[in-house]
């Protein structure tokens, strides 16, 4: 499919300048529609929308409805509520994404019964996409009505970019192809894999597996690969060894604003190959495929370690964790290691670290450091190592079961990179940082690392304090259903208020797939220097701004109001 099959006669100019039909609505003509104004399309042209993507359009409706009448299930209900916070409940509804703080409790399974299942910031229709055609059927249809679109995958973002609320969704989710291919392009030869925008990292892992290979997913491994994580920037267990999730990219087969399907490389469209290659999902086009490059499967060593002593004096837990930062930490990284860590009350724990390529001696090797300094102190701890012959067996041992795993999606979150040049200087202060939030508030630590300091072999828009961080210091807290949202959402202005500043004065960004999605600072925090080049990269290829999500580069060209209504700004 070539060319393009629209044109934009500009439906917005032409809302703006306001002929009289129009001036009659009840709706600022400025905004997309929301259902009940005037302007929303009539049932019959999205009946034939629906004739267009071969009868694919869906009208949406919450899952959460089967806990409120009149549509009231128990059974379902009960199963729903068991794992509602779980990914596995969401990916596979064309409506269902995981921001808790943007379901907003409109329609979910712990509000009562007799409370009414309302649509709030879940969209009104979905394309369940099989072709590039249905996606170019939606855009088209978007921009004619003037109606919110919504670019949805799996529904992990954190951040609620895959919903919104009064849209029309792409949903991508069943475009699950998978092949494998031996490359051949000026920066890279050599085993690559070619995967639809719906593959999900189990899906991409089994894959690989079969052909002897290992390719780079997320830790979740329901995370969709060639969505938010890739397009993000994306970070894996692997990436110590590989670099980050945009790193590996090759080819994007994508489809523009304008409704044109064209391929972004290194040497062609290569400004949309580096955007799409870190600059954020849901920005500058439709993504139908991504060919990455996959590797030779090896051994995989693996660590946890945890201490064991609740008792233990907090100045002690801190002297350690400290000594962790500055010493034990680097040596584990820069054996190659990804690591994820915590801190919640008085446990320090490592959950896993993985090197590809390590043995079990490599492992206690590269913990050394760290083990001697427990040892030396007599601190108690538990430390269990790993050696598995192929990655997906990691994967599944530290991230399972396969095929979905148990890790829970609805928190709250803020995050802040930390430079490795920053210890010796702010080393002492982040540490007395850290220890305050954890005495003083609900939130916990949760950081990782890695090192990905070594340059992609081409160039690409993943934030550049990727590339210098001792770690990615992440704050968070589970989202707790059973108190009022209003509960929940006095701990987000904490977040964003109280505990993040001091944090953002010693950081130098944040990773924009796990943040805090009222940073007053995404803009230098998310994107870095990158931030005024991808904003004139979006201009060129989304000139009307019709791609639009939270914190997006060109998000500032809207505002959603307080009825959740997009507006221009
Ligand atoms: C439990 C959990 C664990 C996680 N673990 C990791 C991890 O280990 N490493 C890591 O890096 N991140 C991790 N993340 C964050 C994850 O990378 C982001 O949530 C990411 O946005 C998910 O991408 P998605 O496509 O699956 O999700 P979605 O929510 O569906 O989409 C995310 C964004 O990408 C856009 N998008 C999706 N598909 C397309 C497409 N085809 N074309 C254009 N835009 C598209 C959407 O519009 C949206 O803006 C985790 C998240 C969760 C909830
Ligand atoms: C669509 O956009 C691309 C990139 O800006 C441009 O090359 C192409 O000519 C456009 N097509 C039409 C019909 O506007
Ligand atoms: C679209 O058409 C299909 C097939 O005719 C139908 O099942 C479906 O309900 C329609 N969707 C909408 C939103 O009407
Ligand atoms: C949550 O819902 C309330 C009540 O409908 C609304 O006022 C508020 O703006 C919503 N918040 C978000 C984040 O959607
Ligand atoms: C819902 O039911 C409870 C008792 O079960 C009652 O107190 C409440 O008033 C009802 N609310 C509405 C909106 O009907
Ligand atoms: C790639 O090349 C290797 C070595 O020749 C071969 O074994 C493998 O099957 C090829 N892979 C694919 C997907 O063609
Ligand atoms: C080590 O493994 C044992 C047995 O599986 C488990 O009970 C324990 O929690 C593990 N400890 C850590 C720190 O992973
Ligand atoms: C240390 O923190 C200060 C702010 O408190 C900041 O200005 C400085 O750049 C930081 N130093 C390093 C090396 O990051
Ligand atoms: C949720 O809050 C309630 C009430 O404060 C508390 O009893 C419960 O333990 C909390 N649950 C979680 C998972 O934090
Ligand atoms: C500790 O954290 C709380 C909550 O973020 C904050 O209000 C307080 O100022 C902090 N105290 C110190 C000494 O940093």
């Amino acid at each position: 499919m070539k060319g393009s099959f629209f044109s934009f006669t500009s439906a917005l100019v032409c809302l703006c300048a306001g002929p009289t039909v129009l001036r009659a609505q009840s709706a600022d003509p400025t905004c997309r529609y929301l259902p009940g104004d005037e302007g929303w399309p009539s049932a019959e042209e999205w009946s034939q929308l629906n004739a267009s993507v071969s009868g694919r359009l869906i009208a949406t409706i919450p899952q959460g409805h089967v806990c409120h009448d009149p549509t009231y299930d128990a059974s379902a209900c009960a199963e729903l509520e068991q794992m509602w916070s779980l990914p596995q409940s969401h990916f596979d509804d064309p409506s269902g994404f995981m921001s808790a703080y943007h379901q907003n409790a409109s329609c979910d399974p712990y509000t009562p019964r007799n409370t009414t299942c309302r649509q709030g910031n879940y969209v009104e229709y979905a394309i369940e996409v099989l072709e590039a055609e249905d996606v170019i059927a939606g855009l088209k249809f978007a921009q004619e009505k003037n109606v919110r679109l919504v670019v949805k995958n799996t529904g992990h973002d954190y951040l609620g970019k895959s919903t919104g609320k009064g849209a029309l969704s792409l949903w991508m989710h069943n475009l699950k192809s998978i092949s494998f291919s031996n490359y051949t392009s000026e920066p890279y030869t050599g085993p690559a894999v070619k995967m639809g925008a719906g593959v999900q990292a189990f899906e991409l892992y089994e894959a690989a597996d079969k052909m002897g290979l290992q390719a780079l997913g997320g830790e979740c491994i329901t995370v969709g690969v060639a969505g938010g994580y890739t397009q993000g920037g994306g970070h894996s267990f692997l990436g110590g060894k590989h670099g980050m999730g945009a790193d590996q990219t090759l080819e994007w087969e994508v489809v523009t604003a304008n409704g044109t399907l064209v391929t972004a490389t290194p040497t062609q469209n290569s400004d949309l190959y580096w955007a799409l290659s870190g600059g954020g999902g849901g920005t500058y086009g439709v993504v139908v495929s991504l060919t990455a490059k996959a590797y030779l499967d090896s051994i995989v060593g693996g660590a946890s370690l945890a201490f064991t002593d609740p008792t233990i004096d907090p100045d002690t837990l801190w002297d350690t964790i400290a000594f962790f930062l500055e010493t034990g930490l680097p040596a584990i990284t820069d054996a190659g290691a990804h690591v994820q860590w915590y801190v919640a009350g008085p446990v320090f724990g490592v959950t896993v670290a993985t090197i590809p390529g390590a043995t079990e001696d490599d492992m206690r090797e590269a913990f050394a450091p760290f083990t001697e300094y427990l040892d030396s102190h007599s601190i108690a701890y538990q430390m269990n190592v790993t050696l598995f012959p192929s990655f997906l067996q990691h994967a599944d041992h530290y991230s399972g079961p396969l095929p979905y795993g148990t890790i829970p999606a609805a928190q709250l979150q803020g995050g802040i990179f930390f430079p490795r040049s920053g210890v010796a200087s702010n080393g002492t202060a982040l540490i007395s940082i850290l220890r305050n939030v954890t005495t003083s508030t609900n939130f916990y630590i949760a950081p990782y690392a890695l090192d990905v300091s070594r340059a992609p072999s081409s160039p690409n828009a993943v934030n550049p304090a990727w590339r210098g961080a001792l770690a990615y210091f992440m704050v968070i807290q589970f989202w707790n259903y059973t108190v009022p949202v209003s509960v929940m959402h006095e701990q987000e202005r904490i977040l964003t208020e109280e505990i993040m500043p001091p944090l953002q004065e010693l950081g130098s960004g944040a990773y924009m797939n796990e943040a805090d999605v009222h940073n007053p600072r995404w803009r230098e925090e998310f994107y870095g220097t990158n931030f005024g080049k991808l904003t004139e990269i979006k201009k060129k290829w989304d000139p009307q701004d019709l791609f639009y999500a939270t914190t997006a580069v060109g998000s500032d060209a809207w505002k959603v109001g307080g009825d959740g209504r997009l507006c221009r700004a």
